[in-house]
């Protein structure tokens, strides 16, 4: 057609001594070309900012918006006062492709990791910054959160992205290191998220009870039913120490080995999991049992001794319907004689 898209008319306005023009839309053509002008700027359903590479900002990445809502969730659970506690989420290989282009120009230098984990040599890491606390994750992520690249040799670290203005991985940091490398192993490498919090009930439990795994597990196991479906393992417990070096850290990735969850005595928790929800579902349940057991202990006068509990060949029956291996060595008699029927 040879028709004009606009068409353009002099007008005399009351007032005004120039001449105007007026904008005749001719319907069709003009309704045609509006659509495609708008569809340039929209994406079609389907197509996310990650894949059109546009406009995206480093925390619309999934893994980010895993990691932070993690953090911010965990803030009002009310387990991380102030700067307490911290997360790790160990980047698969397409996390790091899709992040790349935000690292920094320069990496900053290397660091001494301080302890040694060869199987998580060239690894990257998004993790918390010391003394930096979880309720500001969200609204401050560079600031408080940063990727850090393991060196081949798996000892030192250096910041690609984040922890603006001069911060530095959580003092935690060679725990988190050392339990991803043992959780990597013990799961073929399903585990990607270690995470560290400080659960009220969970500590005020390690005031009460001996210190050692058999009795945290039996107990958390018998305080709620679905406990032994959620940790089959049970948990492990390392005693009173100082916290925030390679000490603690070895201690915590021995423990690791056989249980995903370590009470630290008068400190907290460490859980790991394959992902987000796993994770902090499971530090979720373990406190929730922690908190049940106190209320029933306080109704009982302070007591440990209950009237009903949940018996051994209980936890054996929920093993086989729920098809999941319960660590045997935490129950009282030997498998054989109760099971074989
Ligand atoms: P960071 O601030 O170094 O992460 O320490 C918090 C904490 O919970 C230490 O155990
Ligand atoms: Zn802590």
């Amino acid at each position: 057609g040879s028709h004009p898209f606009f068409l353009f008319l002099p007008l005399e306005y009351s007032g005004f001594r120039g001449i105007f023009p007026a904008l005749i839309l001719q319907n069709a053509r003009a309704h045609t070309m509006m659509k495609w002008v708008v569809g340039r700027f929209r994406p079609p359903p389907g197509i996310t900012w990650e894949k059109r590479g546009m406009d995206m900002r480093i925390t619309d990445l999934s893994f980010m918006q895993g990691y932070i809502r993690m953090a911010t969730d965990g803030a009002n659970m009310g387990w991380h006062e102030r700067n307490g506690g911290n997360l790790s989420y160990r980047m698969r290989p397409e996390d790091v492709d899709t992040a790349r282009k935000f690292f920094d120009k320069e990496p900053r230098p290397w660091v001494p990791l301080g302890v040694e984990a060869p199987t998580m040599g060239g690894a990257y890491f998004l993790v918390t910054g010391a003394g930096n606390y979880m309720r500001n994750v969200a609204t401050d992520p560079s600031r408080n959160i940063g990727i850090v690249e393991l060196s081949a040799a798996g000892d030192a670290y250096r910041i690609v992205w984040g922890l603006d203005d001069g911060g530095r991985p959580t003092s935690e940091f060679p725990t988190h290191v050392m339990n991803h490398a043992v959780r990597a192993e013990a799961t073929d490498g399903a585990c990607r998220v270690i995470y560290h919090a400080h659960p009220t009930n969970i500590i005020a439990l390690s005031y009460l009870l001996p210190l050692d795994a058999r009795t945290f597990t039996r107990v958390l196991w018998k305080a709620m039913t679905e406990c032994v479906v959620v940790f089959p393992a049970g948990v492990g417990v390392v005693p009173w120490m100082v916290p925030g070096g390679a000490d603690i850290a070895r201690a915590t990735s021995e423990q690791m080995k056989t249980f995903d969850a370590v009470v630290w005595a008068s400190h907290g928790l460490f859980v790991s999991g394959a992902d987000f929800d796993a994770t902090f579902g499971l530090l979720h349940t373990i406190e929730k049992a922690a908190d049940i057991y106190g209320r029933a202990r306080a109704m009982n006068g302070g007591s440990g001794e209950f009237l009903n509990t949940i018996t051994d060949e209980g936890l054996r029956q929920i093993g086989r319907e729920f098809n999941v291996k319960i660590n045997e060595a935490m129950l009282d008699f030997p498998a054989a004689s109760a099971t074989d029927n």
